[in-house]
């Protein structure tokens, strides 16, 4: 790594993340390398899963109501991890949206109280911005352009990234999001939640074509979005609705119990064997992961890209890893990925997308506020 010049002073910055159900904080260093630009000192998460898991979801009262009592802790840790006081910040950046809005105004208000407080400049982010820098972050600058997909509970959607810093929507699910699909499949198989990581693991046990289930193809632009083409969108509710038919035809309600094979005590339909449960996901998620990596590499061709990345929640997929990889590797494309750790909604995404922003000269004023559907 080369070692930063003397007339070039890196600056650290203190990341602060609160858009849905993880308080995170984070320091991300600038290392005055170009090719790979920021290192992370810090990375605190405090994970509400447990609270929101007993709904089934995530509730969003709980959910700030938990940020209010975690983010002081979060963010001293931070910052003790990273053996950084105020005074050696250069700035702080916090998530302004998209995402809960009284999640969002825990962060917001906070980063604005402390910016104001030690006389740092604030930056805001924004959530998918955080996620498509994360793959920066984890392997240094992509080759542009890139088409990067953030594929989340909350998102679905393909970016290209013409120029560093720079983001242009090309498409996104017209329904659910890849990770809700996840989440709604898990929760009517009564495996519980978050859906991703059980349906992951069981999947690896089934048969992937053990079921029919419908692959969707929308070519037809959307009138939604007069602005986009619409031949690269997404759509998830018609594939949970195919697997809503298949149990519903088994005449099975789900009842209470432990699912042998996850170990999940949410219930669990009886009417379906562990195998026929595995299958059932692993036709699920070949279904998903293909329609995902076609249309990623449908917009790499299209856009003739140099290089293609897969972020967010849905990024820990082992299955899309693994063909994102191999199809990669056959089509002689660089494809970066984010470390399991930084798919997950996280503040060093956040402090990464906020440094860009900064070097950028975007500083945010202090009556910033939180915007629960702020576009990027
Ligand atoms: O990015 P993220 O932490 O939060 C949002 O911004 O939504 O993503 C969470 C989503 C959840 O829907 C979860 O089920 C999904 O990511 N997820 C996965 C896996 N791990 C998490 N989906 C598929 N496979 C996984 N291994
Ligand atoms: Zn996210």
């Amino acid at each position: 790594m080369a070692r930063a010049t003397q007339d070039y002073q890196t600056v650290k910055i203190l990341g602060i993340e609160t858009s849905c159900d993880e308080t995170s904080a984070a320091v991300v260093e600038e290392t005055g390398d170009a090719a790979k630009p920021w290192a992370i000192r810090s990375n605190v998460i405090a994970s509400q899963v447990p609270i929101h898991r007993e709904w089934g979801g995530v509730v969003p009262e709980l959910a700030s109501r938990q940020h209010i009592r975690d983010i002081c802790g979060v963010v001293e840790r931070a910052l003790e991890d990273a053996h950084t006081s105020w005074r050696d910040l250069g700035a702080v950046a916090v998530t302004q949206g998209p995402g809960l809005v009284g999640s969002l105004l825990v962060g917001v208000s906070f980063a604005k109280a402390a910016a104001v407080a030690a006389g740092l400049p604030l930056v805001a982010v924004h959530h998918l911005a955080g996620h498509i820098e994360s793959l920066v972050l984890q392997n240094g600058e992509m080759p542009l352009p890139a088409v990067v997909l953030v594929v989340s509970g909350g998102h679905t959607s393909l970016f290209l990234v013409a120029r560093r810093g720079e983001y242009a929507l090309l498409s996104r699910t017209r329904d659910d999001a890849a990770g809700e699909a996840y989440d709604k499949v898990a929760k009517l198989l009564g495996l519980g939640y978050p859906g991703g990581p059980v349906i992951d693991r069981l999947a690896r046990g089934g048969n992937d074509r053990a079921i029919q289930l419908p692959t969707t193809r929308l070519t037809h632009a959307d009138r939604n979005a007069p602005g986009l083409k619409g031949d690269l969108d997404f759509s998830f509710s018609g594939l949970k609705t195919a697997v809503l038919r298949h149990v519903r035809a088994r005449g099975s309600n789900v009842a209470q119990g432990v699912h042998a094979a996850s170990g999940v005590a949410q219930g669990f339909s009886p009417a379906f064997s562990d195998q026929e449960v595995a299958d059932i996901c692993a036709t699920f998620q070949r279904v998903v992961v293909t329609a995902l990596i076609e249309r990623l590499f449908d917009a790499a061709r299209r856009y003739q890209a140099k290089s293609i990345g897969v972020a967010g929640g849905v990024s820990a997929n082992s299955r899309l890893r693994a063909e994102l990889q191999e199809r990669g590797a056959r089509r002689e494309i660089p494809t970066f990925l984010p470390s399991l750790q930084l798919s997950t909604d996280n503040a060093a995404m956040i402090a990464a997308a906020g440094l860009r922003r900064f070097r950028a000269g975007e500083v945010a004023p202090l009556d910033l506020n939180a915007y629960a559907s702020l576009p990027l």
